[in-house]
């Protein structure tokens, strides 16, 4: 059985080493998360310092799942900063590792983050993810309302331009 949790600042210091791989794996896998390849777990530390970093300061929410004592899967909310969202946070890195996928992990991490975030008020989630991806498909599937694509917002890990799709879901209070 997985286990799915949601990580203090020094847990998520501590899972770190676990975090660089998961990210690795899924660059290096096609995954268009913002970075491009060659991507090595050195390349990602880095960004999870100051995803730590950003626990820490209350401003994200780190979500994992663990299964036999390695985490293999994780997924963030960044919560907005400007005074007018208060009640907004925009989904992040959603990430299985390629030797964990189809188990239902993604479905797990989400439910959880997205629980966490309408405890602490939260009512409006929004993401983007590359159009054409395996991600793109599973939103809608968890509840998420698709905005629409915007081209060549981005690049594919291996190079590229690539659309963006936009996706939004009232959580909470203010569910449809
Ligand atoms: C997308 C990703 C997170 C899915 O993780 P996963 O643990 O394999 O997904 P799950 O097993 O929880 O599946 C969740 C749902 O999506 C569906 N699904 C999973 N992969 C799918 C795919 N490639 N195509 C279509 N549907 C898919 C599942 O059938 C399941 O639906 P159901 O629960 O209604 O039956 C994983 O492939 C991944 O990490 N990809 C690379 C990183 C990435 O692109 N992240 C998104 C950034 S926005």
């Amino acid at each position: 059985m997985p286990d799915i949790r949601l990580l203090t600042a020094s847990e998520a210091r501590a899972a770190i080493p676990d975090l660089c791989e998961i990210l690795a794996d899924c660059v290096n896998g096609g995954a268009s998360v913002g970075f491009m390849q060659p991507y090595t777990s050195a390349d990602a530390l880095a960004y999870w310092q100051g995803v730590a970093e950003a626990v820490e300061e209350g401003e994200n929410l780190l979500v994992v799942a663990e299964l036999e004592g390695k985490i293999v899967g994780t997924v963030q909310i960044g919560f907005a900063s400007m005074p007018n969202q208060p009640h907004r946070g925009d989904l992040k890195k959603l990430l299985i590792h390629r030797s964990a996928r189809g188990r239902g992990l993604a479905r797990l991490l989400m439910q959880a983050v997205e629980a966490e975030a309408a405890r602490q008020g939260k009512t409006l989630l929004v993401l983007d993810t590359a159009t054409g991806s395996d991600a793109e498909a599973i939103y809608p599937r968890l509840g998420w309302e698709r905005v629409g694509a915007i081209p060549d917002y981005a690049m594919w890990p291996e190079g590229g331009l690539c659309s963006t799709t936009f996706f939004y879901k009232r959580i909470g209070d203010n569910r449809n």
